[in-house]
């Protein structure tokens, strides 16, 4: 094995040198490879499909631009989205817009900016819609979020669970659905397109996808043979997995995408739906393994059960441990040809105890100055990073071929002032 880590070829130690420590590495062939892959293997004879990259995952202008490349649509969730997919050139014609308390601006926004789809995630915003849609003289497209009771948040899936979820509308209120839709209907600019849920997310089982579907088909059929409802659109949502660390065993894409799209061929011939179009909001599969967190080592200590090793990073760059106890793998990645002879916890530089980034790592012997590496931090690492303790946020890097270039800045200390009164 080498000594020194290469990402698309490039040792990792020439991207500390060049950009500096802690930094944001994403594989850039490796998300393209995704993108592609999604495109390709969501497809049906019997209807249209349609993926859409839910940007929360990580949302930079030159992610956006790769997904244009690949024709994927985008999921964005709020004014910042919006504003960073336009920047990017993005078409708002393919632009969906979801979220369960949008703020007025920022629907004035996206109506402006001709956004052409909104998530409706209840009655008020839906009642807000039709007023304001008034006024224009183009038309709205809308996909009424709904809560299928299929919850799928761990290992396990739950069907009937989570019935009081902030996110849609219980598909068990369908008199009030029903009443919605209508409303929908009467209104000239506003067009019902069908319904949407997401049930979760790394999920590992492709049979809650499968009860999902099993779940709104029926959802559908029901409202079509009580209230003479016609919804053309099913959008199943994101909540693909990725691995973390090896204990992670996600449904490969192909299977996903097979498994997804045969549910849905067999549930619209079985309920005799005229479902036109299925749609998935895939974000963290995109994303999560392509990236990965390079950090500096600093100085390490020996408490009475621990080793700890420090990085001069943490919870500011990545606040999924701290948050939701996410494990990571890691490695020495300057030192990859040497024996794991020390278990270690790898903790940041900020002021909390639970600025852990892994509790328990294998690494060879390593000094101050070594390049520690975290993997799969592609996906709601820089999008949940933060300014604690007055930490700039790291630069993002996209290596692709044996090329790397800088896709977004590292904060400096001017940046950290720069909204300060
Ligand atoms: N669609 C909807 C409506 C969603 O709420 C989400 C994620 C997605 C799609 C994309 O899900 P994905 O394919 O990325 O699993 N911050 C958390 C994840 C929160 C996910 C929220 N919704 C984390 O770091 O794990």
């Amino acid at each position: 094995m080498e000594k020194v880590l290469r990402i698309q070829n490039v040792p990792v130690t020439k991207l500390a040198e060049e950009y500096g420590t802690p930094l944001y590495v994403y594989d850039e062939n490796a998300i393209r490879q995704k993108l592609k892959d999604y495109k390709s293997l969501f497809t049906s004879e019997l209807f249209d499909t349609e993926v859409l990259y839910a940007s929360k995952a990580f949302c930079i202008k030159e992610m956006v631009k790769l997904v244009n490349e690949y024709g994927l649509s985008l999921d964005v969730v709020s004014g910042g989205e919006i504003y960073t997919a336009l920047a990017a050139g993005f078409d708002p014609d393919r632009m969906y817009f979801n979220g369960n308390n949008k703020s007025v601006p920022e629907m004035d926004y996206a109506i402006s900016s001709k956004v052409k789809t909104f998530f409706v995630d209840n009655i008020m915003e839906a009642r807000y819609l039709v007023e304001r849609m008034k006024n224009e003289d183009h038309q709205l497209h809308i996909i009424l979020r709904v809560n299928p009771g299929v919850d799928a948040h761990t290992h396990k899936f739950i069907v009937t669970a989570n019935v009081d979820s902030k996110f849609g509308i219980a598909i068990g209120l369908k008199d009030e659905i029903a009443q919605l839709i209508r409303l929908f209907d009467e209104s000239e600019n506003i067009v019902f397109d069908g319904f949407q849920a997401h049930i979760g997310s790394q999920i590992f089982d492709k049979n809650a996808f499968v009860a999902e579907i099993k779940t709104m088909t029926k959802f559908m059929y029901e409202l079509q043979t009580e209230y003479g409802i016609q919804a053309k659109t099913l959008d199943l949502g994101g909540g693909f997995a990725a691995v973390y660390t090896e204990e992670d065993t996600p449904i490969p894409l192909p299977v996903v995408c097979d498994t997804i799209i045969s549910t849905c061929q067999a549930m619209k011939e079985k309920y005799n739906l005229p479902l036109e179009r299925v749609m998935i909001e895939p974000g963290r599969s995109i994303v999560a393994e392509a990236g990965s967190t390079l950090y500096t080592v600093g100085f390490q200590k020996t408490t009475l059960h621990k080793k700890y090793v420090f990085v001069d990073g943490g919870m500011s760059d990545n606040i999924r441990p701290a948050l939701y106890e996410a494990k990571y793998s890691c490695d020495i990645a300057n030192r990859m040809d040497e024996d794991k002879t020390e278990k270690v916890c790898v903790a940041g530089k900020l002021c909390e105890s639970g600025d852990i980034l892994v509790q328990q790592a294998m690494l060879p012997k390593c000094e101050p100055g070594d390049l520690l590496i975290t993997y799969t931090t592609g996906a709601y690492g820089f999008t949940m990073s933060s300014h604690y303790n007055r930490i700039g946020r790291p630069a993002v890097v996209f290596v692709k071929d044996g090329q790397s270039r800088l896709v977004v800045k590292r904060d400096t200390y001017e940046d950290l002032i720069k909204q300060d009164l």
